[in-house]
């Protein structure tokens, strides 16, 4: 099975980034969670990140007939982007979004999320391991 996992902006500046908000780990080190938690669950892993919006919409589109789900993490487009939300339900594959921070927490321009709107299910406040807890979720899913 064929997992694409797609970071949005500012995700590539992790362990530079607020890191009271976002932790100290590199953007390295969550390719490397993803890829562990991804082999552990038996999928073959595909990982982008993409500061630009039309570029996170190819790789949704990309994805069709190729991937049998999609993990989101849209960064900031995911309170913008109706984009994102129209390539999501396009390509109609599962999708499980995450947050690395707790956005319900945060301010009221984060509270709406486009592309969770196509999403089975969204993971956050977990930091990186949101990630893992993600891979678990698409493999239950998709194993259903
Ligand atoms: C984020 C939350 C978003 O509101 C923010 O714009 C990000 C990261 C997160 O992972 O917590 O860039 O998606």
């Amino acid at each position: 099975m064929k997992l694409l996992v797609i970071n949005g902006p500012n995700l590539n500046m992790l362990g530079i980034r607020e890191p009271e908000i976002y932790g100290s780990a590199t953007y390295q080190a969550l390719e490397n969670l993803v890829r562990e938690a991804a082999a552990e669950a038996g999928f073959e892993v595909e990982i982008i990140q993409s500061n630009h919006e039309g570029a996170l919409v190819d790789a949704i589109q990309q994805a069709y007939g190729k991937a049998d789900g999609i993990i989101i993490n849209p960064a900031a487009y995911t309170h913008t982007s109706v984009a994102i939300l129209d390539a999501l339900k396009t390509v109609a594959l599962p999708a499980v979004e995450v947050h690395i921070s707790n956005v319900k927490e945060r301010e009221d321009f984060r509270q709406v999320s486009y592309a969770g709107m196509a999403c089975f299910h969204t993971v956050m406040g977990e930091g990186l391991e949101g990630y893992r807890t993600a891979i678990r979720v698409m493999k239950d899913k998709l194993s259903s």
